[in-house]
């Protein structure tokens, strides 16, 4: 918890934020200054995380937002406006992460992870993009993924294809949306030391993918956290519709 936040800093929101990457970069945000919206579909974790960050609720917040809809977003834009005013950072991280067989992958499943993931990064940036170049100012921050670059080593061909989409979707909206001052930036991290990894690759198959990671870890959130918080800047407003790797040297450029 930091003190440091005032009422009328500037605000961010973050999708998925009640665990992983999500509490890490909405700690960070906050840390940053920002007042943060704390956004998932877990509405425990995220209460939690919004009361520690800000028991009091001036600086931080917890908001059911599912990401697969996109009335949740134009909600949550509408409750912002009344609440703490127009928001200038949106970090779309939420994600179904899921490992699949290629060839007996079901059809639902794939569209269903595919509409999700990809979905929810073009309906974030669709509604806040408007919202933040009426303002003439924004930093949207999309988290694509390795598997979105390499087609995926532990992860479904479902999870892999709508990471490439979004790493897509960062250059459509980068491009559309450039002059009115807002940028659209991806990150794609590698296998990272966190709670999903360890739940969806099984224990010998993470071993071998740490083995086969050049620099031999697996990563830390918090420089995924630190790399947000470098988008989010004002002054970073001449990088847009970039995707920063940070995946241990697994796929070189
Ligand atoms: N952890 C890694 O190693 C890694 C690697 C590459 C990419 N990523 C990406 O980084 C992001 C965060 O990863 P993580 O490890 O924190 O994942 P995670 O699964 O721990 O967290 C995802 C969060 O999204 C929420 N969520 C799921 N469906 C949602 C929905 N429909 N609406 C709103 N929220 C929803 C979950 O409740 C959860 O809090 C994801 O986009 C993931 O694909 C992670």
């Amino acid at each position: 918890m930091t003190e440091s936040v005032s009422k009328g800093a500037p605000v961010a929101v973050v999708t998925g934020a009640a665990g992983g990457m999500g509490e890490a970069i909405s700690r960070r945000l906050h840390r940053d200054g920002f007042r943060v919206l704390v956004t998932d579909v877990d509405e425990a974790a995220g209460h939690r995380l919004a009361e520690d960050l800000s028991p009091d609720g001036t600086t931080s917040d917890f908001r059911r937002l599912d990401v697969s809809r996109k009335p949740d977003f134009e909600a949550a834009l509408e409750h912002l406006r009344d609440a703490w005013g127009e928001p200038t950072v949106l970090v779309n991280n939420a994600a179904l992460t899921r490992a699949a067989d290629t060839m007996t992958l079901d059809a639902e499943e794939f569209l269903g992870v595919l509409s999700v993931n990809s979905g929810s990064v073009f309906f974030g940036c669709q509604v806040f993009g408007v919202a933040m170049a009426e303002q003439g100012h924004g930093r949207i921050i999309n988290m694509a993924s390795l598997a979105g670059e390499n087609g995926g080593t532990a992860t479904g061909a479902h999870y892999a294809t709508s990471k490439g989409g979004i790493i897509t979707l960062t250059k459509v909206f980068a491009r559309q949306l450039a002059a009115s001052g807002v940028t659209v930036n991806a990150i794609s991290p590698g296998p990272h030391d966190l709670p999903v990894v360890h739940d969806t690759v099984p224990e010998d198959k993470l071993a071998a993918v740490v083995s086969s990671i050049p620099v031999g870890r697996l990563g830390d959130a918090s420089f995924i956290a630190d790399t947000v918080s470098l988008f989010a800047q004002e002054n970073a407003g001449f990088v847009t519709g970039a995707c920063w790797d940070i995946n241990g040297g697994l796929y070189l450029r």
